[in-house]
């Protein structure tokens, strides 16, 4: 670094194909990057300044005052008081903050502005860190600096995700491969309006639950349980955990169907996941299901809840050159059954993990 140097930072958010609530118990997760991103402007600095078009706001503060606020700005803090408690000094900078990924419609936002900002310390500053260990760190940001319990995988997909491709993620080991998603197939991302007010408690309640059950059974991890050693188990964590074994045998065998082109088979197993964590999992809701099924009705090959689920998003595969039409008609469809929540949908183009250019 040296002064004056300006950085631009491209982020993107995730979308998860398949394999939800399972990158807590080091199970499979299948993710993409999207094209719809955050992008900061920086210049390093001594304190940290930086604004968002996005929320019209701003904040100043000093790289050792590191107070939570409960608001956006932590996200960025957060990255500060990781970085230092593993010994690092980066200094601050003046950044401007814009995004074409919308916020808080279950595209990864926070993820990807954590990321956004650690990659660009990581660059302005030599900390020499790799992708992999930047997104283990964005994870810390949320789970001891926020105060979200969350797993791996969208810091994972946010650091690590390539053009044209999903990511097979297995959670334990931290392995991934790059499964190439055939081209002339597009991702539909339909948020339902029903914003997620009780999912950090219902989450946390799931993640409770299946980790003991875990214990009982002795399992590190997901990968590991047997649908035929549940019995032993009360019978509400064998129902989670019967759910999460399954889960982890789809996600493996998306893969086999996506590798072979064959989108048909990769549909039918996004349906099933999608049925099995509303009757299993039970995170799902009306709004969610409904989508699902209208979207199957209108043609898709498949359709989803992607990421926590109780509200938020879901995902619907289509032919590309439906896909236009398909939204439009979904959210007609939609709007009829639901007249009082705003729906969006988004096309999501699969793309890289976080870049940060050197602009001067
Ligand atoms: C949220 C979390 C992820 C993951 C999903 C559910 O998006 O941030 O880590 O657990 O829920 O699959």
């Amino acid at each position: 670094m040296t002064a004056g140097d300006t950085y631009r930072v491209v982020s993107p958010g995730r979308v998860n194909l398949i394999g939800e609530h399972t990158d807590y118990t080091g199970g499979y997760v299948m993710p993409l990057a999207t094209d719809l991103h955050t992008s900061l402007e920086a210049t390093p600095a001594r304190d940290v300044t930086v604004s968002s078009d996005a929320v019209e706001s701003s904040y100043s503060f000093a790289t050792d005052d590191l107070e939570r606020t409960d608001d956006w700005i932590d996200y960025v803090k957060g990255c500060y008081a990781v970085l230092q408690e593993e010994g690092y000094e980066p200094g601050g900078f003046n950044g401007e903050l814009s995004a074409t990924l919308p916020m808080g419609a279950g595209l990864s936002s926070s993820a990807s502005l954590e990321l956004a900002v650690m990659a660009f310390l990581n660059e302005a500053y030599d900390l020499g860190l790799s992708r992999e260990r930047m997104a283990l760190l964005c994870q810390r940001v949320e789970n001891d600096y926020v105060g979200m319990s969350c797993g791996i995988m969208d810091q994972f997909a946010v650091a690590l995700g390539e053009d044209g491709h999903a990511l097979l993620i297995d959670t334990d080991t931290l392995g991934y491969e790059p499964v190439p998603m055939p081209e002339d197939l597009a991702v539909v991302v339909f948020h339902t309006g029903v914003s997620r007010e009780l999912v950090d408690s219902a989450y946390n309640e799931r993640r409770e639950t299946v980790e003991s059950a875990m214990e009982t059974l002795d399992v590190e991890t997901s990968k590991a349980i047997s649908e035929d050693d549940l019995d032993v188990l009360p019978a509400l964590q064998a129902e989670r955990l019967g759910y999460l074994a399954r889960e982890n045998d789809r996600v493996e065998a998306a893969r086999e169907a996506l590798s072979a082109g064959d989108v048909e088979r990769f549909g039918e197993l996004l349906v099933a996941a999608h049925r099995d964590i509303a009757e299993h999992y039970e995170a799902s809701c009306p709004e969610l299901d409904f989508v699902v099924e209208a979207a199957l009705e209108e043609g898709a090959y498949g359709a989803r809840l992607t990421g926590a689920g109780w509200g938020g998003a879901a995902i619907a595969i289509v032919d590309e050159a439906d896909a236009e039409q398909f939204a439009e008609s979904l959210r007609a469809t939609y709007t009829e059954q639901f007249p009082d929540l705003a729906p969006e949908s988004h096309l999501v183009i699969p793309s890289a993990g976080v870049r940060v250019e050197k602009t001067d």
